[in-house]
């Protein structure tokens, strides 16, 4: 079980090294003028949604596996708390992909001030989730 667990925080650091790191590519994006820069952001953005990808997906995973062991888990209000949080991260990856795919296109909307907003979310999540697990309050 232990090693479902360690395999299971591997991946979540992978996670939200891309979640963490691609918005902060769409700020310079946004702010980019020069057609050499916009190319380069868009193959560095593609290749790191790829990493973000085997993250959350093997952090689920491992997540499930993880709580497949352990189902009492399933009856806890920290457990519940936590899921409806990671239902947000996957939410707020699945925007990353389709925010990937417009800065590719240069159909962006959003200016370079949101995007440094939106660049917050997930480590406010993060904290939230890391409480939940290690402290279990409720
Ligand atoms: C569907 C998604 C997920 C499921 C089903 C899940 C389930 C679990 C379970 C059952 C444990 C073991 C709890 C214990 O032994 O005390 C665990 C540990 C942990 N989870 Fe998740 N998790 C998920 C996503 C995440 C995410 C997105 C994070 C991001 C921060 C995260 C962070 C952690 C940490 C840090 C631990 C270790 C806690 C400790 O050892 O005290 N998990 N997870």
């Amino acid at each position: 079980m232990l090693w479902l667990k360690a395999f299971h925080i591997v991946f979540v650091v992978t996670w939200f090294a891309g979640l963490f790191y691609l918005p902060r590519l769409f700020v310079h994006h946004a702010e980019a003028t020069e057609p050499a820069v916009h190319a380069r952001l868009t193959i560095m953005e593609r290749r790191l949604l790829v990493m973000t990808h085997i993250g959350g997906v093997l952090a689920i995973v491992f997540g499930l596996l993880t709580l497949w062991r352990m189902p009492g888990w399933l009856a806890a209000g920290w457990m519940h708390a936590k899921l409806a949080l990671v239902l947000a991260l996957a939410v707020y990856h699945l925007q990353l992909v389709r925010m990937v795919r417009r800065f590719a296109a240069g159909t962006n909307r959003w200016s370079s001030r949101s995007l440094r907003i939106f660049n917050e979310l997930p480590a406010l999540a993060l904290i939230a989730i890391v409480i939940l697990v290690v402290v279990k309050p409720f």
